[in-house]
């Protein structure tokens, strides 16, 4: 079961990364120009934010389902680098992205005009994808899982 959920929280940024930086030029470009605000750009900000939920989901249930044992003794795991990243610092950088994205998107959703809808997107996925970027396990995530 880890195993399954392991390989998918390894497996699926590869689609999500790609995703967020092809939705961020997207909107980047509605944002600059006068191009319209369509459906499917919407549409294509929506899987983003479906993508990030559901990585973090798997995330929470890896980390609160198998590694709980981790928090028995704060000392050791807040002492060592390696497992403070692991099972702090990562977890609560991403899940901090996931809301900035989820309030970008809604953010985008209530505007009005077309360059306001695509800007949120690009600051608030912007800023989201950074800190991801940030705290993300960039060894393990290329070497395979
Ligand atoms: C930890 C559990 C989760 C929490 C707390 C959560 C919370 C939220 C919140 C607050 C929003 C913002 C709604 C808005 O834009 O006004 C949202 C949107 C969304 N969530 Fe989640 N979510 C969770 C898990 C999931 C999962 C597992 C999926 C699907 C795989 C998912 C898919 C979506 C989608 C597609 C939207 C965008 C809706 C839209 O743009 O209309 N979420 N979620
Ligand atoms: C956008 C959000 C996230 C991304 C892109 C992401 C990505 C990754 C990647 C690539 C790895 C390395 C997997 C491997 O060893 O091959 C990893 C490990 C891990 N992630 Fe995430 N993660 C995210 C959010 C979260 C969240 C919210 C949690 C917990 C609440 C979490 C918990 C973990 C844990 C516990 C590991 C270590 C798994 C292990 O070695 O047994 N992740 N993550």
């Amino acid at each position: 079961m880890y195993t399954g959920l392991l390989h998918l929280h390894h497996w699926l940024p590869f689609v999500y990364l790609l995703l967020m930086l092809v939705v961020l030029v997207q909107n980047f470009l509605v944002w600059k120009s006068d191009n319209p605000f369509s459906d499917k750009l919407a549409r294509q900000n929506k899987i983003a934010v479906l993508l990030t939920h559901l990585q973090i989901t798997i995330g929470l249930i890896m980390l609160f389902g198998f590694n709980l044992d981790m928090f028995s003794d704060m000392g050791t795991l807040m002492g060592d680098a390696g497992l403070r990243f692991k099972y702090v610092e990562h977890p609560t950088t991403m899940i901090l992205a996931a809301v900035l994205i989820t309030i970008g998107n809604a953010k985008s959703k209530r505007a009005e005009v077309a360059s306001a809808k695509a800007k949120s997107v690009v600051v608030w996925f912007g800023i989201g994808l950074f800190l991801i970027a940030l705290r993300m396990p960039w060894a393990e995530f290329l070497q395979g899982a």
